[in-house]
């Protein structure tokens, strides 16, 4: 129940719901989870259920220790972990309930709320239940998963890296780190991270490696605090986490420097990031893409802390399950309003990155196309963007196909698009041929007044009128829905 304090918490309330199935085992060898990732994302999409694989197998080896996926795969998950009672199937409906659950946290000023972490003692943590120093801290004893048979390797794909620094204090941050050897992960800063803030800092101070603490298969509130920047430099994520859980995150101290971690992580991996570079990759990145190598920074490993009979938390990016991010969408929608006030939802369908699509109630000509320009040019959502589809209120941003029926029959390529040639854009993109440059478009797909190109009087559209003339149709179906099938 809400809050979870743990990512078993979480999982034994998806488990109840019947939103989590167990399976056996998996042969990840022929890289069985990978495609069964893909498969419940294709044929189930929002109502796929997470899943905890008890065994796996991985270079002819199995593994006793669970593997745990796809475990955010709806806005129903998302309002579940943010504490809203009612939940049900309805995606739209769940989409509203998070993002106005998410916004009460929020100030007129974009302050969200805060409660501080708490230390707890190391009897009441979980993640010290075993503790593995010297020889004994094997990263190979544990089935972290290579997604992708064109990867690198084996990765952490799920870690939550805790840094501390004298000037900015905490970072939480999540980044991939690829398996090097029994004690050494490569990991992955972006120049636009935080991480990578914190590493140029202490390569200034003249410090040859940075403390560093990694926290796997953490409470989903924490996960999805440390997976996306809520928190500006110098914030702190666990406090934030906090505000949104209305109860500290509990805290306890690492083995073998001081920061503190979460107390019912399942795995914590304690080390000193080298301020030295070295190969990694490529990595199947959240793009849908395998990205090229890189040179990044890379952690000795030496001590490993975990609960008995761990789980390993595991994440294939591009597949499905990316609604953690809504807290993001969240925070940039309620800046967004004070600036674009015909804004009234915004959306970035997991499956299709460099998308966005926002949904408006639209008075003026011209409005749809002003929309996307603020989007576009407001950095922290312009930046991973390229195409701005806008829609009017009647269209749910979440379907996709409500939102292509808008293109389709409101959209008029010209003059209802806007072309910027050339700007600043996400390094991760495929289609790009100069790094950090893009062209981007805005697509207005809402209905075009006359002042703007469309006609003297647009049609009715027949889906609009029911919901407007007779607007207790679709809950009275809704309502009979199982009777319909003989099952009420
Ligand atoms: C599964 C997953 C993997 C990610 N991997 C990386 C990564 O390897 N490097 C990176 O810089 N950001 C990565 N990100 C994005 C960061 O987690 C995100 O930008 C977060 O805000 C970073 O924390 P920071 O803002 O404190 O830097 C990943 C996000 C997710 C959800």
């Amino acid at each position: 129940m809400f809050p979870y304090d743990s990512l078993r918490d979480y999982a034994a309330d998806l488990e109840q719901q019947g939103k989590l199935v167990r399976i056996r085992e998996m042969d990840q060898d022929a890289y069985e989870m990978t495609a069964f990732a893909y498969r419940l994302n294709d044929r189930m999409k929002e109502k796929a259920p997470g899943f905890l694989i008890e065994r796996t197998k991985i270079n002819g080896r199995w593994y006793e220790t669970p593997v745990i996926g796809s475990i955010f795969n709806s806005f129903a998950a998302i309002a579940r972990c943010f504490g809203v009672q009612a939940v049900n199937d309805n995606h739209a409906e769940m989409y509203d309930a998070a993002v106005s659950r998410i916004l009460s946290y929020c100030d007129k000023d974009f302050k969200w709320k805060t409660i501080a972490p708490v230390t707890v003692d190391k009897k009441a943590a979980p993640c010290k239940q075993v503790i593995l120093t010297g020889e004994h801290a094997d990263l190979d004893q544990f089935p972290w998963i290579q997604n992708n048979p064109s990867d690198g390797g084996r990765y952490i794909s799920a870690g939550s890296v805790i840094m501390h620094d004298p000037e900015l204090g905490r970072n939480v941050g999540t980044y991939r780190m690829q398996l090097k050897g029994p004690r050494k992960v490569g990991v992955y800063f972006t120049n636009q991270s935080h991480g990578y803030k914190f590493m140029l800092k202490a390569i200034e101070r003249g410090e040859g490696k940075v403390p560093v603490s990694v926290a796997v298969g953490i409470d989903p509130v924490s996960w999805m605090m440390s997976s996306t920047r809520l928190a500006d430099l110098g914030e702190d994520e666990f406090a934030l986490a906090g505000g949104f859980r209305g109860k500290p995150v509990e805290l306890v101290k690492s083995e073998t420097n001081d920061i503190l971690v979460p107390a019912h992580a399942e795995f914590i991996l304690e080390g000193d990031i080298s301020t030295e570079t070295e190969e990694e990759g490529p990595y199947g990145e959240m793009m849908g893409y395998i990205g090229k190598k890189v040179w990044t920074f890379y952690i000795d490993i030496k001590t490993i802390t975990h609960r008995k009979k761990p789980w390993v938390y595991n994440l294939w990016p591009g597949i499905g399950g990316a609604y953690l991010t809504l807290p993001w969408e969240v925070s940039h929608l309620a800046r967004l309003k004070k600036i674009a006030p015909s804004i009234l939802k915004l959306h970035t369908p997991p499956d299709t990155p460099s998308v966005v699509i926002a949904c408006i109630d639209k008075r003026l000509p011209g409005e749809g196309i002003e929309t996307g320009m603020l989007i576009l040019g407001y950095r922290m959502i312009g930046f991973s963007k390229k195409v701005v589809i806008v829609v009017d209120k009647d269209v749910d941003p979440t379907d996709l196909s409500r939102v292509m029926h808008a293109v389709g029959t409101r959209w008029q390529p010209d003059p209802a698009s806007l072309i910027i040639k050339q700007t600043t854009h996400i390094p991760i993109d495929p289609s790009c041929r100069e790094m950090f440059m893009s062209s981007k478009i805005v697509i207005d797909a809402t209905r075009q007044q006359p002042g703007e190109g469309g006609p003297d009087i647009y049609p009715e559209d027949n889906r609009t009128a029911v919901e407007e003339k007779a607007p207790a149709a679709f809950a009275l179906v809704d309502r009979k829905w199982q009777q319909y099938f003989g099952e009420g």
